[in-house]
């Protein structure tokens, strides 16, 4: 394990901070978890010192205390509940790993099978969830379309909004579960002009969600069993990722009681940035604008000259400093789902090419960039046929699983309080008033 990693065995129980100027000292404690860095509680900072702490884009802060998913950015190292993604992908599914979110632990035959029907009967929308469609505009983006209608779901399931009671929250759970990809197929269809495909419960999750993309009622659909797997497989590695954008937001918006269906919306809203779950739409639309490999160098100077705040989209991760683990099991299955269909995507051949040049070149090495998640999913979910405005959609279907572990693990916390960050504030200090007819 790394530094970081290390099972954590406190350096010492406080650190204490001197404040140069006056020379007074405040000791602040210094908290374990399991593995991982310590980190320093400031919560009495302020009333000690009167002072905050400085941290925008919480590049050294810990908001919560999570017993659900492990980042080692460092090692490369992603654990869902203790498990190694790797094992996961490998030897598990997409239900399976739901299970082991949102309870603790992996289920045993019996409570998978139990998981597995209670997802699979609540699959189905209110019927009157399907005119909420019609008030959109075909050519919307499918993540517009999916913050109103996963936001509306509050509207329709009263009976499982009480935060409080755990069966409410349970069944919202699975609701929200079952229900995201119903709703995904439903604005893919609808952008297509194609009719609403009902759920299937014969079919597997992952089989049940490309059915209700692909299949249109004038005929038999066969669901291709290896598109299946991979598909399943795209949701275990999208799951949960610890404390990201998305996530943070479904916490923030949960810790003032809202119900779990507005927090979901609020993290599906988060998530569609290019920055966060934007950037597999971005990376197919970056390889289009290169077009051919002799384009790359170019790009590349642009990217490195920082013109237009261009990016090597698909590249570099906020933890991950080494390399990101869902990556390298997905560019494994970009190439068995590329050979299943028979596909020689240019756009794949363009991606190794530029993965190749950049991971050799020194700008790159030097900052830790190394190909993410998204490097490689756009480029598998574009051969199984989902355009590109879908991606950042599917990233919800599988994320919805950890933004609703996450807000489970908040609200179960016996001290619920709600997020409020502070500021360094450094506008206008108070002024006198000045009447309207004696402004300049
Ligand atoms: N291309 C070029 N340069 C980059 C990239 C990139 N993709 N990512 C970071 N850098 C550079 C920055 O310009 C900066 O350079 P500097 O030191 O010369 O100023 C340095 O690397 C550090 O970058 P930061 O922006 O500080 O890194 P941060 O941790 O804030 O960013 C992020 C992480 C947002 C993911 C960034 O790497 C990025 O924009 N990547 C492209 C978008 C992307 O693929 N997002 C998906 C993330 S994974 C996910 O959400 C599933």
């Amino acid at each position: 394990m790394s530094e970081t990693a290390k099972a954590a065995t406190p350096p010492q129980e406080a650190v204490t901070l001197t404040d140069s100027a006056s020379g007074k000292t405040f000791d602040l404690p210094v908290i374990s978890g399991t593995v991982g860095p310590h980190v320093i509680d400031v919560r009495k900072l302020y009333d000690q010192s009167g002072m905050f702490t400085f941290d925008p884009s919480y590049t050294s802060t810990a908001s919560c205390k999570s017993r659900i998913t492990y980042i080692d950015g460092d090692k490369g190292i992603l654990m869902h509940r203790g498990y190694t993604i790797e094992d996961l992908a490998e030897k598990s599914s997409f239900m399976e790993v739901c299970y082991a979110l949102l309870e603790g632990e992996l289920p045993n035959k019996e409570q998978l099978e139990e998981f597995e029907y209670h997802i699979t009967h609540h699959t189905m929308v209110h019927e009157q969830l399907h005119f909420f469609y019609r008030g959109f505009r075909r050519d919307a983006h499918p993540m517009a379309v999916m913050c109103g209608v996963v936001g509306g779901l509050a509207a329709f399931y009263h009976d499982s909004l009480d935060i409080y009671d755990p069966k409410q929250r349970e069944i919202s759970a699975h609701r929200l579960i079952a229900k995201l990809p119903t709703l995904a197929a439903m604005t893919y269809k609808y952008s297509i002009g194609q009719p609403f495909m009902y759920p299937r419960n014969d079919l597997s999750f992952a089989e049940n969600f490309l059915y209700m993309c692909f299949a249109v009622p004038a005929e038999e659909y066969k669901v291709n069993p290896v598109l299946a797997r991979a598909m399943d497989k795209i949701f275990i590695l999208h799951a949960d990722h610890e404390q990201n954008a998305s996530t943070s937001t479904v916490r923030m918006a949960g810790s003032s009681q809202a119900n779990p269906f507005a927090c979901i919306a609020a993290g599906i809203a988060c998530l569609w940035g290019p920055a966060h779950g934007g950037a597999n739409q971005a990376v197919l639309e970056m390889l289009e604008e290169i077009g051919h490999k002799d384009n790359i160098p170019e790009f590349l100077r642009k990217v490195k000259e920082k013109q237009d705040n261009t990016r090597l989209m698909g590249f570099g991760h906020r933890v991950y400093k080494n390399h990101d683990p869902r990556a390298q099991v997905l560019k494994k299955e970009c190439d068995a789902v590329l050979r299943e269909l028979g596909i020689t995507d240019p756009h794949l051949e363009l991606a190794m090419e530029l993965e190749r040049i950049a991971l050799s070149d020194p700008y790159f090495i030097e900052r830790k960039l190394f190909p993410n998640v998204d490097f490689y999913s756009g480029i598998i979910l574009k051969a199984m046929g989902f355009p590109v405005e879908m991606f950042t959609v599917l990233f919800a279907v599988a994320r919805t699983v950890g933004w609703i572990s996450q807000w489970k693990e908040m609200i179960e916390e016996p001290t619920l309080k709600i997020g409020r960050p502070r500021q360094l504030y450094t506008g206008a200090a108070q002024r006198p008033y000045v009447a309207l007819k004696d402004r300049k």
